[in-house]
């Protein structure tokens, strides 16, 4: 398989596995973020094979989707042997899935990897990113918002605080920055709407 094949192939692998995928990391979240990840490298020096192929595996072994374990590297490496890709192409993967997550809090350590995670966190803000929230929060039994607490994991909004409103200012290319403020400040407004609506 040629490199275009191969991408094609991991394409219609993902959409088998993840099309009813229920907690915001479904098929579309994986394709948003391919989509984002082109828009970034545009501007950048970059390999496009490489920061398309994680950008499509990158939530394979996600722990949200394992129960709490992180099986990232165990099911990429066998996905992608099993189409045959040579080791050191596939450590390459691993090495940038590895630094995408933001719960383990790595910084990347290649352009590639920056594209990744900057594709993946700009799924996380703005509009789509609200839905997700929602979406994932209710996934896990979360309860909107919690006028009487304000620890982690106490509501939906409040992984506003705790993850989304910081994002923008952990962006790593300049293309994903630009992107970010505004889908921030749409966020911004809806959380300040909310508050309106629940008189708090
Ligand atoms: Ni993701």
């Amino acid at each position: 398989m040629n490199k275009n094949e191969i991408l094609k192939e991991v394409q219609s692998y993902i959409r088998k596995t993840f099309l009813e995928e229920g907690t915001g990391h479904d098929y579309f979240h994986i394709e948003r973020v391919v989509t984002n990840a082109r828009k970034i490298i545009e501007k950048e020096n970059a390999d496009p094979f490489l920061v398309e192929l994680a950008a499509w595996v990158h939530d394979i072994g996600d722990y949200k989707l394992h129960d709490g374990v992180d099986k990232s590297k165990e099911l990429i490496t066998t996905y992608l042997e099993s189409l045959g890709l040579d080791e050191s192409l596939i450590n390459q993967v691993n090495e940038i899935v590895s630094q995408v997550s933001y719960s383990k809090g790595n910084k990347p350590t290649t352009i590639e990897a920056e594209i990744v995670q900057d594709a993946d966190r700009l799924d996380a803000i703005g509009a789509v990113g609200i839905a997700r929230c929602f979406a994932y929060g209710g996934s896990t039994g979360n309860i909107l918002f919690n006028p009487e607490d304000n620890s982690k994991n106490a509501s939906s909004i409040q992984h506003f605080y705790d993850k989304l409103f910081k994002l923008k200012d952990l962006m790593n290319t300049k293309t994903a920055k630009a992107i970010a403020e505004e889908r921030h400040a749409y966020m911004k407004g809806f959380v300040q709407q909310f508050y309106k609506e629940v008189n708090f």
